[in-house]
């Protein structure tokens, strides 16, 4: 039996809480569903481009199975000439026909195993082909999509897309669609050698198919519902366990434990209980259809002998129908099979189509732009916002008109209270979104028609959630530049004081940070974080909140070693610390999206706004 994913959204994706997004916005867009809004045609064009590339195997593969099915047909009828023309020859001690005979069953084994052998390995190649091709398609362009797109479709459903998806399209190519090409073939020469044989024996089991028809028709309708619910049952069963377990810190901390316990044991009930509703759809069809063949079958044996014992019909005539009738309607089970992967792999295209039909709503420029040569070794550059409004999809405006020019090389600190919309500005400035009015302009040329790979190299953002991917430490620092050599990468670990944890460490710069020994602390991942962003040597350096996990003399090291490093480079420096301001050529203090103060440090701190109330507070938290 196939096992899939959820399909066509349904009334059952609202009653199953895993199904829902994990933020819990009920603001009822196409994102709370598993299918994504694709254009009409998209799942077709997308089979379409998938199995383009095969044609010439797959018309191979299809010939071969021709051949096989041919020779594979032989044997009941050599099984009636032995019994019509081989005996009687043989009791008149002609022993040519019998010899003939098994020498030809003989080599028709041969050859109908060989033409078997090259029939499956070509289309296991050609399913091989499309599969590694939709994986891959489904990693790049989640990869590429915008971060918007991220935050609102979960880790989860995307899994479930390159996982439970994919693997029933896998089932559809390996088992499926050989089947029904085989069935389906099969059929058609069948009918042909009874009717040949016989012609009221053949129509007998010709006709023998309507009510067969009839009963698929029956099954696929009801299984096609049974399926979509188990499938929605099992796509709810993952999201909850990959989201309980992303943010398993908080579960912990908040005792949630035994709640999850509750919720996944209910989602995991529903599950089974729509996987028992399939499986009992199954029995009914396995028995109701054999119930059919085998009436056929005996309707027929009973008339044949009948017609046998009266002269009319030759005994070995009536045992090739039989053979044949065995083969008609033994694989009746499996169709039954292959509609179901078929619908279960239709549900799946369908949803991975929506994906694939998703556009990056930061897009990548046509006619992408380079920016102008660099002015001597001061790699600094200036940036612009220029009357910038945004709005994150959902909620009010973040930003209202919103202006601000960073000369090349400044240090700028950035204060406010939580929610002013700092963090939205930096990450205006790294491109994760557009704004929905105005620009942002790097050294005069609008990042929207800035090329990628320049934008990644112009602007470097440090946050506080400093993420190590698997591998070593020291490719950990070299994602900036992968090109770095080890002395490069030592000297960025120095200089941000780095060096002396990572030395520490079982096998220093080759430590695997997955791995036991490895485990470093929330700090030194942000020290860690700091190197590859010095490492990447970026025009313009954004660290928000980047020293919030370090303890305060730890914060001070960094501070000092940053203000060597910032030197040259244009940097927006965003601190609930205030202690950064020391290293600031200026501090902009933000609320409700403006600009409220813009200085130099002690311009603001010995003056009566509200930089100077903020910066007092904190003087004596201090003593
Ligand atoms: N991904 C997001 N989706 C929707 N709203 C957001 C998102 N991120 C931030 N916001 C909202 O934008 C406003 C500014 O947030 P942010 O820029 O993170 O503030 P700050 O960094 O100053 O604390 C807040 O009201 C916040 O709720
Ligand atoms: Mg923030």
């Amino acid at each position: 039996m196939t096992t899939t994913t959820a399909s066509t959204p349904t009334a059952e994706d609202d009653e199953l809480p895993g199904a829902r997004r994990e933020d819990g916005g009920g603001d009822g867009d196409a994102f709370d569903r598993d299918v994504l809004p694709a254009p009409p045609g998209a799942t077709a064009a997308l089979l379409r481009s998938l199995l383009a590339p095969l044609k010439g195997r797959a018309a191979v593969t299809t010939l071969l199975l021709l051949f096989q099915q041919a020779v594979a047909q032989a044997g009941p009828l050599l099984v009636a000439y032995t019994i019509d023309n081989a005996v009687p020859a043989f009791r008149d001690h002609r022993h040519g026909p019998l010899i003939a005979v098994a020498v030809g069953y003989l080599l028709c084994a041969l050859l109908s195993g060989a033409l078997q052998f090259a029939f499956i390995e070509a289309s296991a190649r050609v399913s091989q082909d499309v599969l590694l091709d939709l994986r891959s398609r489904i990693f790049r362009h989640a990869q590429a999509l915008s971060i918007d797109f991220h935050e609102r479709y979960t880790s989860g459903r995307l899994i479930s897309r390159s996982t439970t998806d994919v693997e029933s399209l896998r089932e559809l190519l390996n088992e499926g669609l050989q089947e029904l090409v085989t069935v389906v073939l099969s059929f058609v020469y069948i009918a042909a050698l009874l009717l040949w044989l016989d012609l009221g024996l053949g129509a007998v089991a010709v006709a023998s198919f309507v009510p067969l028809y009839l009963l698929v028709r029956l099954y696929q309708r009801r299984a096609g519902r049974v399926y979509r619910a188990r499938s929605t049952a099992i796509a709810a069963v993952i999201v909850k366990f990959v989201e309980t377990m992303n943010g398993i810190r908080p579960v912990r901390a908040f005792r949630r434990e035994a709640a999850n316990d509750g919720e996944f044991a209910a989602l995991n009930r529903r599950h089974e209980r729509t996987n028992g509703d399939a499986l009992l759809e199954m029995a009914r069809y396995v028995v109701g259809s054999r119930l059919v063949a085998n009436t056929a079958v005996a309707g027929i044996v009973l008339w044949g002998a009948y017609r046998v014992a009266s002269g009319s019909l030759e005994l070995g005539v009536l045992a090739a129908a039989v053979l044949y009738l065995r083969r008609l309607y033994d694989p009746i089970d499996r169709l039954g099979m292959f509609l179901n992967s078929y619908q279960s792999a239709a549900a799946s295209l369908e949803k991975i189509a929506g994906l694939l039909a998703q556009t990056p709503s930061v897009p990548e420029p046509s006619e992408p732009r380079g920016l102008p040569p660099a002015r001597g070794d001061f790699p600094g550059r200036e940036v612009v916002f220029d009357g910038v409004r945004f709005a994150y999809r959902t909620g009010g405006e973040v930003l209202p008109r919103f202006t601000l020019t960073l000369p090349a090389g400044q240090t700028v600190a950035v204060v406010g209270s939580t929610g002013a919309g700092k963090s939205t500005l930096a990450k205006l400035l790294a491109r994760f979104y557009d704004p929905s009015d105005g620009r942002v302009l790097l050294d005069g040329v609008d990042l929207r028609e800035l090329s990628v790979p320049e934008l990644r190299r112009g602007v470097v953002m440090v946050t506080q959630e400093a993420f190590l991917f698997s591998g070593t430490v020291a490719d950990n620092i070299a994602i900036g530049r992968p090109d770095a050599t080890r002395e490069e990468i030592e000297r960025a670990a120095k200089a941000i004081g780095a060096h002396e944890f990572i030395s520490a460490l079982p096998d220093g710069y080759d430590t695997d940070v997955r791995k036991r020994g490895g485990r470093i602390s929330a700090g030194q991942r942000q020290l860690v974080a700091f190197a590859r962003a010095l490492l990447a040597d970026p025009a313009v350096l954004i660290l928000d909140e980047a020293t919030s996990s370090l303890d305060i003399p730890g914060e001070r090291a960094v501070q000092r070693a940053m203000s060597t490093v910032l030197h040259g480079r244009t940097a927006v420096v965003i601190a609930h610390r205030l202690s950064t301001v020391e290293i600031a050529d200026r501090v902009l203090v933000m609320e409700h999206g403006r600009i409220v103060e813009d200085g130099r440090p002690a311009e603001l701190i010995a003056g009566t706004g509200r930089f100077a109330d903020l910066h007092k507070a904190w003087r004596e938290s201090l003593a």
